[in-house]
């Protein structure tokens, strides 16, 4: 046994040191074969002599646990970002403002991972829990599947306790080739490697993050005075020393804005042919003294910043300008133009708004024109190439029939619109406008299902909805449908009829009625009969509520079609009444108090609203003294200053969690 023991510790002594010098070093010693030998023989000990399996062993990359759910990790250091900046003049600014503090700074530049940060933290050297950044305080824990990562050393060179902080990425490379096996499995592919390096650290089932063959690449180390470390760059090398992937190669030092404007474009040169996705430069002063004197805002390191690399403009031809008819009947014109990878995702199509957008730019069939996605995710059209422009070139004439339906389109303001109630692509729609969440919320009927089962005849009108029970065994045979799809939005539409009226107000899809509308009166009316027998004068009335609105609302109740629709909703046993007031008063550390909501939160804001006022409390717009709750998502505005100004207590979404539990 114990000679077993010896070799199992001499077989993770090879495969480490390989796997350090592959993936730190850059230069393997072993052969694939060998190194493919000692892994085998490993496998084939372990199974043997399960009993001798070391917990740091590399065999345990391949995963194997499920999960029925991620723990919760809070974060002892909060896992902050930088702000970002986007030029010259803001990194000068940066620059100046270091200034006042540091009379001469020294900079490391890093290039900017475009994947998604995680916490490493070791005890004795040992990879005990890695964890997602979350809200910043609070993360999930991913071990089982960080540990599937081959450039997370299991064991470090060094017997210490130690947190690390890094990038969690997927290669171009991976992620080309995740998208291959994608296609092949007819799934969805990945937008970019950081989408598919999220979606795949989310994976509850490690196998199958293992697959995935993600990256890790560190940079930082919280506390590092605890390490006798005296700078950032010193932080780089000991995270090197210990095992860890780092941009040796590509990190380096400035000592002045110039240096760092160089080191911006000759990235940006070679940013293509690097083996990952970067997005930018991460700026941080040098000296750790210096770091402690420069400090934090309320929000961010002021030590630091993140230079973002402008949006990516690309040239393409445009195809064609596809018509799409909306809810309303208003008349979206697309352009569809030859598939180009912009910013790391394939993009063929952009909104080109309405025809007097068209207009202003003079934008042509067969143009070539360049496109960018704007505040990082929606496709636009910058401009026409005008000096590429054919000869024959003709300008675009707006069509003058509904592309669904061919009656007549109708111009006002800059749009054009479709008024035929019967139009198809106007009553999908309005189908698609009831299901979604901030509706009737029928949790399953994405926009594809919805236009199926309308093509399909299951679904024609709103109350077809709750009518599709009768078909349930019809739709399990259904190509792409199971038996468990069937059943649960079955499920969720039952559970639409609880909704509260001013869900189903908005659901109805009335000209004007947004969401803060609806809700203004189904609390007035508290029911849909009152709503109905209101009179224009009356309901001109409201604050908030304008003659347009009015009009439309007395419109819509004195259409028959829409009286029998209510009629029918009535039958199917759809709540009517106005529920807000109904509050749960139990919960008397919400009720009563008063809240504010800022920064970026995992759930819908809308969501944590309705529930804290189910609870009995006031959410507001703005902090003052009586606000007595801020809750704080990722990248706050200066409602978190106030709050802290104030000295109001702060709420990370997992607390806000705990306190509604
Ligand atoms: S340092 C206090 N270094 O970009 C900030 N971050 O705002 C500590 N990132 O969310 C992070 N490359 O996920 C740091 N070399 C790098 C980075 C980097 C990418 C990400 C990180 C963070 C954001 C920076």
């Amino acid at each position: 046994m114990e000679n077993i023991k010896n070799r199992i510790d001499e077989l993770i002594e090879y495969i480490n040191k390989a796997s350090y010098e592959y993936y730190v070093l850059d230069n393997p010693t072993i052969t694939d074969q060998e190194y493919d030998d000692y892994y085998n023989e490993l496998l084939f000990l372990e199974e043997k002599y399960p009993t001798l399996k070391r917990e740091d062993s590399p065999t345990l990359r391949v995963g194997g646990k499920v999960l029925d759910k991620f723990e919760k990790v809070v974060h002892k250091t909060p896992m902050l970002s930088f702000d970002d900046i986007f030029n010259e003049e803001e990194l000068i600014l940066f620059d100046e403002r270091i200034k006042k503090v540091i009379a001469n700074p020294t900079y490391t530049l890093e290039p900017k991972m475009d994947g998604l940060s995680g916490s490493l933290i070791y005890k004795n050297g040992i990879l005990i829990t890695g964890a997602t950044r979350g809200d910043g305080v609070t993360g999930e824990d991913i071990t089982e599947n960080i540990k599937t990562i081959k450039s997370v050393p299991l064991r470090l060179s060094k017997n210490v306790d130690i947190e690390v902080r890094g990038e969690i990425y997927m290669s171009k490379l991976s992620f080309e080739r995740a998208n291959i096996e994608r296609r092949k499995n007819n799934e969805s592919e990945f937008a970019n490697p950081r989408n598919a390096a999220a979606g795949s650290i989310r994976q509850l089932d490690s196998r199958i993050a293992a697959k995935r063959n993600l990256d890790y690449m560190a940079y930082f180390i919280p506390n590092p005075e605890n390490y006798g470390l005296k700078k950032q760059s010193d932080s780089l090398e000991l995270l090197r020393e210990l095992g860890f992937v780092t941009n040796y190669k590509l990190n380096s030092v400035a000592h002045s804005v110039n240096d760092i404007i160089n080191y911006i474009n000759d990235l940006s040169q070679i940013r293509k042919t690097l083996p990952f996705a970067i997005d930018g430069v991460v700026i941080k002063v040098n000296d750790l003294e210096d770091e402690k004197k420069l400090g934090y805002t309320a929000r961010v390191p002021r030590w630091g910043i993140a230079y973002k690399f402008p949006a990516q403009e690309v040239l393409t031809t445009l195809n064609e300008i596809k018509y799409t008819v909306g809810r309303t009947g208003k008349i979206t014109p697309n352009a569809v133009f030859n598939p180009v990878h912009v910013d790391g995702s394939l993009v063929s199509k952009a909104t080109l708004h309405n025809y007097d957008y068209i207009i202003e730019k003079d934008i042509r069939v067969g143009d070539i024109i360049s496109v960018r996605k704007a505040g990082d995710v929606i496709p636009e059209v910058v401009e026409v190439k005008f000096d590429r422009r054919k000869d024959d070139s003709k300008k675009t004439i707006m069509i003058d029939k509904c592309p669904m339906c061919g009656s007549e389109l109708i111009k006002k303001d800059s749009n054009h619109y479709c008024i035929n109630d019967a139009c198809d692509s106007r009553k999908i729609e309005s189908l698609i406008h009831y299901v979604s969440r901030d509706a009737m919320y029928l949790e399953g009927f994405g926009e594809r299902i919805v236009e199926d089962f309308y093509n399909m005849n299951y679904i024609k009108n709103i109350d077809d909805f709750y009518d599709l029970y009768k078909y349930k065994e019809e739709l399990k045979t259904l190509e792409g449908f199971g038996e468990k799809s069937i059943d649960n939005l079955l499920i969720s539409i039952d559970n639409s009829k609880n909704n509260s009226l001013e869900r189903l107000l908005f659901a109805l899809g009335i000209r004007y009625v947004g969401k803060k509308t609806a809700k203004i009166i189904a609390s007035k009316y508290k029911n849909i009969d009152n709503i109905m027998n209101a009179t224009y004068e009356e309901l001109c009335d409201i604050t908030d509520i304008g003659k347009k609105i009015a009009k439309s609302i007395v419109d819509y109740f004195e259409n028959e079609d829409n009286r029998r629709l209510i009629n029918k909703l009535k039958e199917y046993g759809l709540n009517m009444e106005y529920l807000g007031k109904a509050v749960d008063e139990s919960n008397n550390l919400i009720s009563g108090k008063t809240f504010v909501i800022t920064g970026t939160l995992s759930l819908p804001r809308e969501e944590i609203k309705e529930k804290l006022e189910s609870l009995g409390a006031n959410v507001t717009g703005s902090v003052t003294k009586k606000t007595d709750y801020v809750i704080v998502g990722e990248n706050p505005g200066s409602k978190y200053n106030k709050a802290l100004e104030l000295n109001i207590k702060i709420l990370s979404e997992q607390d806000y969690k705990e306190m509604v539990k």
